[in-house]
């Protein structure tokens, strides 16, 4: 009997334990008296995220649309995590340009001794990154992207043939554009030569495998704790694969001489200042992390929003067809340069179904927001909600209309500063917006010079989003139907 009282006053106790501490992480903006959502209990304010019922995007539109005008920027819990949500675009140009030195951290786990591919651009942060970055920052030039892209072209030919190959109307476009972008990271990332990326296909799409939504979640509250447990984010066969062909392909490399400057891997080793072969390994692998889920997701919607539009569409491929005959149907910069019509298509599929739907950052400084009373502190978590931003009516008139003369120069002129960011921007912004517009722009070339798309049985109207992926994906396979157009 006397055992029984014991553990019941031992499980009460530690139930007490939680309790408070629950409590004492929940009332976080209470006590520094910020204007904030009122949390529940253990999920704070993103209950049905958590669930998998709404997309994380739209909560954060929820939270935006309420507090807007309010204040600056309006605190919130992810589960038990305190985060500012920045509500003011003056405020969200301080965090990204002019005040970005004190934004310098995203606050992503990353563990370099136990998964040596995790110490990559997206993961880092503190002066790791900041080295890194800055030896970055000399690959990712305009002149080295343009070297690029003949392989590029070279590899949307798979596109063409691929739909010269379908037997049937009904075109499964995420697994057309999937392949297209797969190769490009196979080749231009890794560096493997061939057309046959079945194996790399097969790893991209394995090494979230092991991923547990709790498990991350105290990886990122606790990280010298996930570190000393060795917590790893990915599937360790996938990351040894991708280990593996980065390294080898590095010392194929430099037994041939003389090649054409094609890859990331050679830009990498070319440069003044090289990294470590393993270094450039983990950069590939942050290519693969930071791009192949974008550059698909975003050739899919703009293919969906296109069927649908197809007044649009004709619009694009007229232009495309007038531009290359310009150019004597090369892909040359000059003729990238020229598709100012398909760029806005793509740029309006960015703003409406935007891949990242917010962007993260974490105070390493004290922030005083000037001329008024708001601070932000040192360690406080940042996120800037983009996807919210896009679809705000003050900004965007009728936002859930698919309409890419909204970027034409004039229009988008009028806008103020920080509205339109589907690539982040300033210090942390994508390194390589230029490079992934280069390939969403000749993916569609590809696609729309010969063919034309529109909505079948199978296609899903409206658009269905993956609820149980931070990244914008579609819920499930985007299908049209095909036909040739000559
Ligand atoms: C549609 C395609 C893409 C979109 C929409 C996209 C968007 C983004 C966004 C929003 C960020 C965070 C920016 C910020 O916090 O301000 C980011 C970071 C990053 N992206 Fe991209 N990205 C795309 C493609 C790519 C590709 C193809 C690569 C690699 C070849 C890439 C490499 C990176 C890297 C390395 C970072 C981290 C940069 C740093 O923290 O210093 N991205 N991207």
């Amino acid at each position: 009997m006397e055992l029984m009282h014991r553990a019941l006053l031992t499980a009460l106790g530690a139930l007490s334990v939680f309790y408070a501490l629950v409590k004492i992480s929940l009332g976080y903006w209470k006590r520094r008296g910020i204007l904030h959502e009122k949390p529940k209990f253990l999920w704070g304010n993103i209950k049905g995220v958590v669930g998998g019922k709404r997309h994380a995007q739209d909560a954060l539109l929820d939270i935006y649309a309420t507090y807007k005008g309010r204040a600056p920027f309006v605190g919130f819990y992810a589960c038990l995590k305190p985060f500012i949500l920045v509500l003011d675009l003056k405020l969200v140009h301080q965090i990204i340009f002019t005040d970005a030195g004190h934004f310098t951290s995203r606050g992503l786990y990353s563990n370099s001794g136990g998964e040596p591919l995790s110490a990559n651009l997206l993961q880092l942060d503190g002066n790791k990154w900041r080295t890194l970055h800055a030896k970055s920052a000399e690959v990712f030039t305009t002149t080295n992207m343009q070297k690029l892209l003949p392989r590029l072209a070279q590899i949307s030919t798979r596109i063409q043939s691929d739909l010269g190959k379908m037997d049937q109307q009904t075109c499964n476009i995420s697994e057309l554009v999937g392949a297209y972008n797969v190769d490009v990271m196979a080749s231009m990332a890794f560096g493997l030569g061939g057309q046959d990326h079945q194996e790399f296909a097969k790893w991209s799409s394995r090494y979230w495998a092991n991923f547990k939504l709790w498990q991350a979640y105290l990886a990122l509250e606790f990280p010298l704790i996930a570190q000393l447990l060795r917590y790893k984010s990915y599937a360790e066969p996938a990351m040894a694969y991708f280990q593996k062909v980065a390294l080898s392909q590095l010392q194929e490399q430099r037994r041939k001489d003389r090649q054409p400057l094609q890859t990331f891997l050679q830009l990498y080793s070319n440069a003044d200042q090289p990294l470590g072969d393993a270094e450039i390994a983990a950069q590939a692998f942050g290519f693969l992390l930071a791009g192949l889920g974008p550059l698909n997701a975003t050739l899919g919607f703009c293919l969906y929003e296109l069927a649908r539009h197809p007044e649009l569409q004709d619009r694009a491929r007229r232009e495309i067809k007038k531009t290359l005959d310009r150019h004597g149907g090369q892909v040359t910069p000059e003729f990238l340069r020229d598709l100012r019509f398909t760029k806005q298509v793509l740029n309006e599929t960015l703003r409406l179904h935007t891949p990242h739907p917010f962007l993260l950052r974490r105070a390493t400084k004290e922030f005083e927001l000037p001329g008024s009373v708001f601070v932000i502190a040192r360690g406080n978590n940042v996120l800037i909600p983009t996807a919210a931003i896009h679809r705000d009516p003050e900004i965007y008139p009728e936002p859930e209309r698919f309409d890419p003369d909204r970027f034409e120069e004039e229009a988008k002129l009028s806008r103020p500063q920080a509205s339109f960011l589907p690539f982040g921007d300033g210090l942390r912004g994508c390194i390589a917006a230029r490079f992934a517009e280069q390939q969403l722009l000749v993916g569609l070339v590809a696609l729309l010079k010969e063919h034309r798309y529109a909505p079948c049985a199978e296609t899903t109207v409206p658009m269905a989003y993956d609820n149980r992926r931070l990244l914008l994906a579609p819920k499930s396979d985007i299908k049209l139907s095909v036909e040739w157009k000559d």
